[in-house]
């Protein structure tokens, strides 16, 4: 994991908690509309994948009780996990790409109703990603996967002084660079030949040789629009646009996308294909039905938007029409680090990974709230260009105090909780009815990341290895760890 040279440990802020009185006075717990729809309060658990859907991406029992175990804490809105839009595998990740998943989704959207007797807002964030294959071993690379070309060989023929590698055989040329040392590696591969090498190979929104790639712009708001009808025909609330992190949508938004095709380069052209898919999802599920977006406040790095260009998307978004704005910040596979040979670079080992996930060893602003200041520029533009469209805080909010200065010094209009509604997924009830003091505080410390990052199935350290001999629980590694948190008896 990335870490700032000089990191400094923070706590967890003491606070304190509301009384139920307070809480019912409280900005945090008054409802607002989102859309044609309407939370009952402005509190909300942001996607997060759980692992636990079948291979061919349906809805499992695990998935049910994992949302289930959400709704009992009756947080105003709860998003379900990036759920993929195509017809095409993509492992233990949901998948809304074909009428045969709805029944599925149903069955979720039905349990989450009665399990927060009708209280919870439910939404489904829905996601298209491009190819990314695991890091090839070096041998492999250069006997398989390398295209051996005329430029390989002209660079060979300058750095070795010798001429015959204009001539030479492919098996030759593939030989030579496997066991060449990194620096000739380096001299003859272009950025990404090396990028295939080092990390796996990886398509861009960017590879306008690649004809599906190309064609992105011709496809995508159909599968989009597609995917939307079957949300709001298993019943969601509505649905959550994922135009944030490492995956297509977010690529197209990029100040890196240089496509020569009209949808990239300026920020009109970049924002054009997120506007059309969302035009297009508006089309098909009409007027009377919740469509936001989740977009970065900042890629955090090297040539990516900053503040500026999110500032100028969400205004676009908001006038384009969409329901919601929620800011997540980063996670790009740009900066990520190189992972292990056999397997799949991860979009949040990097700087831009922290600032997606912010834990307590962290610079001096620390991990709480670390992303408010550019959900508030946000929203100040948003509102100063006349719309109202709510926007959603998320990043290091952890105490009620947090979330309810935040609301009331309009630097967002909800607060969303991940990884501390994950803790404890009765924070939202608790602090509700005045006893925030039992609440399970997350320590920021990233246990559950790492175990997304191992796609296995994500628990929380500080309930995973409690009453594990509780009878009827379901389980994961042998039973070493519970997959849901304990009960609370209130
Ligand atoms: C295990 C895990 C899975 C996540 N999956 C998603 C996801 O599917 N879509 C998404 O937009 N963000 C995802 N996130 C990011 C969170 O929604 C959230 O933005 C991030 O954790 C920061 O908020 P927090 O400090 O309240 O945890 C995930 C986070 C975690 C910890
Ligand atoms: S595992 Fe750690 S970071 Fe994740 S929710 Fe639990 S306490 Fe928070």
């Amino acid at each position: 994991m990335w870490k700032f040279p000089k990191p400094i440990r923070h706590t967890i802020p003491e606070t304190r908690w509301p009384n139920a009185e307070e809480a019912a006075n409280s900005l945090l717990y008054q409802p607002i509309s989102i859309g044609p729809t309407e939370a009952k309060s402005r509190t909300w658990v942001p996607a997060m994948v759980p692992w636990r859907a079948t291979e061919d991406g349906f809805v499992t029992q695990e998935n049910l009780d994992w949302y289930r175990r959400f709704a009992k804490g009756r947080p105003g809105v709860l998003v379900v996990e990036a759920t993929g839009v195509r017809d095409t595998p993509s492992g233990p990740l949901l998948r809304i790409g074909h009428d045969r998943f709805i029944s599925g989704l149903r069955k979720l959207v039905e349990t989450v109703r009665d399990a927060s007797e009708g209280q919870t807002k439910l939404f489904i964030q829905i996601i298209d990603f491009l190819s990314v294959k695991r890091r090839p071993e070096k041998e492999k690379y250069f006997a398989r996967f390398l295209l051996v070309n005329e430029q390989h060989r002209r660079v060979l023929a300058e750095i070795t002084e010798d001429s015959r590698w204009i001539d030479a055989g492919e098996t030759e040329v593939r030989n030579f660079l496997n066991g060449a040392n990194e620096e000739v590696v380096e001299h003859v591969l272009n950025a990404r030949e090396l990028e295939s090498l080092r990390f796996g190979y990886r398509e861009h929104v960017t590879d306008l040789h690649l004809p599906h790639v190309r064609e992105l712009p011709q496809v995508l708001p159909n599968i989009f629009a597609e995917a939307a009808r079957r949300a709001r025909e298993a019943g969601f609330d509505g649905v959550e646009l994922h135009y944030a992190h490492a995956y297509t949508m977010a690529g197209f938004l990029s100040a890196l996308n240089d496509r020569s095709d009209g949808y990239g380069g300026s920020r009109e052209n970049r924002v054009r294909l997120p506007l059309d898919v969302y035009g297009a999802v508006r089309k098909t599920v009409g007027d009377d039905y919740a469509v936001g977006v989740r977009f970065l406040g900042d890629e955090v790095i090297a040539g990516g938007n900053r503040l500026d260009d999110a500032v100028y998307f969400g205004v676009e978004f908001a006038r384009a029409g969409l329901d919601f704005l929620s800011i997540s910040k980063g996670g790009k596979f740009e900066d990520a680090q190189q992972p292990k040979v056999g397997h799949a670079v991860y979009p949040y080992t990097g700087q831009s990974g922290y600032e997606c996930m912010p834990t307590v060893l962290s610079d001096k602003t620390g991990p709480f709230g670390r992303s408010v200041p550019l959900v508030a520029a946000i929203k100040r533009a948003v509102n100063e260009a006349g719309f109202k469209t709510p926007v959603v805080a998320t990043g290091g909010i952890t105490t009620f105090e947090q979330a309810e200065a935040i609301l009331q010094q309009g630097q967002a209009d909800i607060i969303g909780l991940a990884r501390q509604a994950l803790a404890d997924p009765d924070w939202f009830v608790k602090v509700k009815l005045g006893r925030g003091d039992e609440v399970r505080r997350c320590t920021y410390t990233n246990y559950c990341e790492a175990l997304d990052q191992a796609h296995r199935p994500v628990t929380c350290k500080l309930w995973d290895r409690v009453d594990l001999d509780e009878t009827g629980i379901a389980t994961v590694d042998e039973g070493r760890r519970r997959l849901l948190a304990p009960d609370w008896k209130a």
